[in-house]
């Protein structure tokens, strides 16, 4: 059954050792939706990413996609999930386009007679047709983490999860992933799910957002209501005092 929820996180946990990195943390986003996934350092944003893509499995809890388990159904799950988890790596000797391929060979969801095509298409769309025959150690930051989107493209996602999207890039970069972010959500209906320290910029492209703290759920909701709540104190002075009151 198809569910209007593209990712629905149940009851989730994940300990190592007797540490526990997330703790019965549970939310939802629906299709089409910008989430914005907020924490301060250590928090346990990046397990939790890690877990939502598959990477390492949650001690306890469900997390789906489209209504798919993803343990049960890793393969039919993750086929609709792109991501860039930590920062892309790529080939630095090799071209963009070169790179792509690579990974659409290792694309369960991609046939071998549609790569060329869609390297070439999602090339196109986050605007690097021009250089994708360039070796990647000639590109910018910014290029890097718009062939990160790239690769997350080949499948046709749902969702799009990305871990620190803008670290590291200048505010021309930031306003052009946004931009970029924003367009593939009205072309296409993708999903975002997008962890970040900057809460300026979640805010400009933010419908949602998800707020935890060692490993628990502090608040969620919308950001038209996280900006009641704040009132006249604004995001970030609301965001510390949640940070060190709850
Ligand atoms: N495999 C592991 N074994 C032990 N501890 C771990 C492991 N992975 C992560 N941690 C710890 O879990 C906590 C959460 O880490 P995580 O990387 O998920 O935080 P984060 O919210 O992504 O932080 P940041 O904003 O700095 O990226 C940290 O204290 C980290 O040291
Ligand atoms: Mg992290």
């Amino acid at each position: 059954m198809l569910s209007n929820n593209v990712l629905k996180v149940s009851n989730v946990s994940k300990s190592a050792g007797n540490r526990v990195l997330v703790n019965h943390l549970s939310f939802e986003i629906r299709e089409g939706e910008i989430c914005g996934f907020v924490g301060p350092n250590g928090a346990g944003k990046t397990t939790l990413i890690r877990m939502i893509t598959g990477l390492i499995k949650p001690k306890e809890g469900q997390i789906t996609i489209n209504g798919i388990d993803i343990h049960q159904e890793r393969v039919k799950a993750l086929s609709q999930v792109g991501a860039i988890v930590e920062s892309p790596i790529f080939f630095p000797y090799m071209s963009g386009r070169d790179n792509l391929m690579n990974l659409a060979r290792l694309h369960p969801g991609l046939a071998a007679e549609d790569r060329n095509k869609r390297v070439e298409e999602v090339l196109a769309i986050v605007g690097l047709q021009e250089r994708g025959r360039d070796k990647v150690r000639t590109y910018s930051l910014g290029m890097k983490q718009r062939l990160g989107i790239a690769q997350a493209l080949l499948g046709q996602p749902r969702i799009i999860i990305l871990d620190e999207p803008a670290n590291g890039l200048d505010p021309m970069g930031i306003r052009d992933l946004r931009n970029l972010i924003l367009q593939l959500r009205e072309d296409y209906g993708i999903t975002f799910f997008i962890s970040s320290h900057l809460l300026d910029e979640l805010q400009r492209m933010c419908d949602r957002f998800v707020i935890i703290r060692e490993g628990n759920l502090i608040w969620q909701g919308t950001k038209d209501e996280w900006l009641k709540e704040a009132g006249t104190q604004g995001l970030e002075d609301h965001f510390v005092e949640m940070m060190t009151s709850r």
